[in-house]
């Protein structure tokens, strides 16, 4: 398949190559495009056979359903109710990195949401995505612009990398500033629980409802029989093609048994990364080290995250070593990323 790229530097100027866009998702095609999140993969989440050339695309499993996203705050064309703590979270939070489970309408195709009588939603904020979707005129179902099992990519770099010759246009703009997918919050019970967490933190959502949780399913390593009420969260993710360890202790103590691990991999002739912090990276004489951000920064760290595994691929790793960061704010999801990209190879010292 021909691919098209285009990059949008100036929303006003580039305008024609947005609405190019858009008139191929009206039409039943599919195309790559920025959100603060990550890069997304949409078509017109209503048209089936546009959907699924997603799933071809990606090589996803059928039974994960995808998020529709949506341009403005009106949802009820798509859900049956809005629950009021739903209705609090989007007044509050949209357009952002928060997708909410709602009961869907008949409208929304079985492949959508796979086969679930609810539905993900989300507006994005982005002004490339936003106006993809105002001008296509239609909500847009959108999984992240990767392979199915890799990082997701948070520039046009890495999603014409993945998907060039499998899609009909790649739409770049700027940087992902989050760098890790919305939280999924499901508001189909009472109090809501958050099925994935993301850039919109759990102190930020007890804000409106101090009952919301995160589900304890999705903390730790999963059991083999586990459903998960995300079916995406039981999928090994996120990851690079190289093994991840993740190294789980005091600071002197990581910094040690880093350096051991890369002495015994130097030995047998493998390449090392070590995945660290500003405040870390000159601790280590061995091994190629990638430096995620400040340790202060969490922010700063889930935004490089994505890109800093694809980078270590790059390099020509076999094994990534990776310290692990306070769980508290983005930090959350941060683990959460790394932990499923490891398969949780957690070495605690
Ligand atoms: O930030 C994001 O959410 C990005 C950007 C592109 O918007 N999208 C994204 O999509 O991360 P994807 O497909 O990579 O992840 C969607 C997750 C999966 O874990 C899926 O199982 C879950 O959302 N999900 C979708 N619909 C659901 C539903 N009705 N109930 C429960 N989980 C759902
Ligand atoms: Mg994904």
């Amino acid at each position: 398949m021909e691919t098209r790229v285009a990059i949008i530097k100036d929303l006003n100027k580039d305008i024609e190559k947005i609405q190019e866009a858009a008139k191929i998702i009206h039409n039943g095609g599919i195309v790559t495009f920025p959100t603060e999140t990550v890069y997304g993969l949409g078509a017109n989440a209503l048209d089936e056979e546009a959907v699924k050339k997603i799933f071809v695309a990606k090589g996803r499993p059928q039974d994960n359903p995808l998020i529709v996203h949506v341009a403005n705050k009106d949802i009820t064309p798509l859900v049956k109710e809005v629950p009021e703590v739903a209705r609090k979270l989007i007044n509050k939070f949209w357009p952002g990195p928060l997708t909410i489970i709602l009961k869907k309408k008949d409208l929304i195709p079985n492949i959508t949401s796979a086969n679930l009588d609810t539905i993900g939603i989300r507006m994005p904020n982005n002004d490339v995505a936003l106006k993809l979707i105002e001008l296509s005129k239609k909500p847009i179902a959108a999984p992240s612009a990767n392979i199915s099992g890799r990082p997701s990519p948070t520039d046009i770099e890495r999603c014409i990398e993945d998907l060039n010759g499998r899609v009909d246009y790649i739409l770049g703009g700027s940087k992902s500033e989050v760098g890790v997918e919305s939280t999924i919050v499901d508001c189909t019970v009472n109090p809501p629980v958050v099925l994935r967490p993301g850039g919109i933190t759990l102190e930020m959502l007890k804000e409106i409802d101090p009952e919301i949780e995160i589900d304890k399913a999705i903390i730790g390593k999963p059991k083999e029989d586990l459903k998960p009420k995300a079916p995406g969260m039981k999928y090994r993710h996120y990851a690079p093609k190289a093994k991840i360890k993740i190294i789980k202790g005091n600071k002197e103590k990581t910094i040690e048994k880093i350096q051991e691990i890369v002495e015994n991999y130097i030995d047998i002739k493998k390449e090392v990364v070590i995945l660290t912090t500003d405040e870390l990276k000159n601790k280590f004489n061995k091994g190629k080290v990638i430096s995620l951000g400040s340790e202060k920064n969490l922010e700063e760290i889930a935004r490089n995250l994505f890109e800093s595994l694809r980078t270590c691929d790059d390099l020509g790793a076999d094994l990534i070593l990776c310290q692990s960061f306070e769980e508290k704010g983005v930090g959350v999801a941060v683990m959460n990323r790394l932990n499923k990209a490891a398969g949780f190879d957690i070495i605690e010292v």
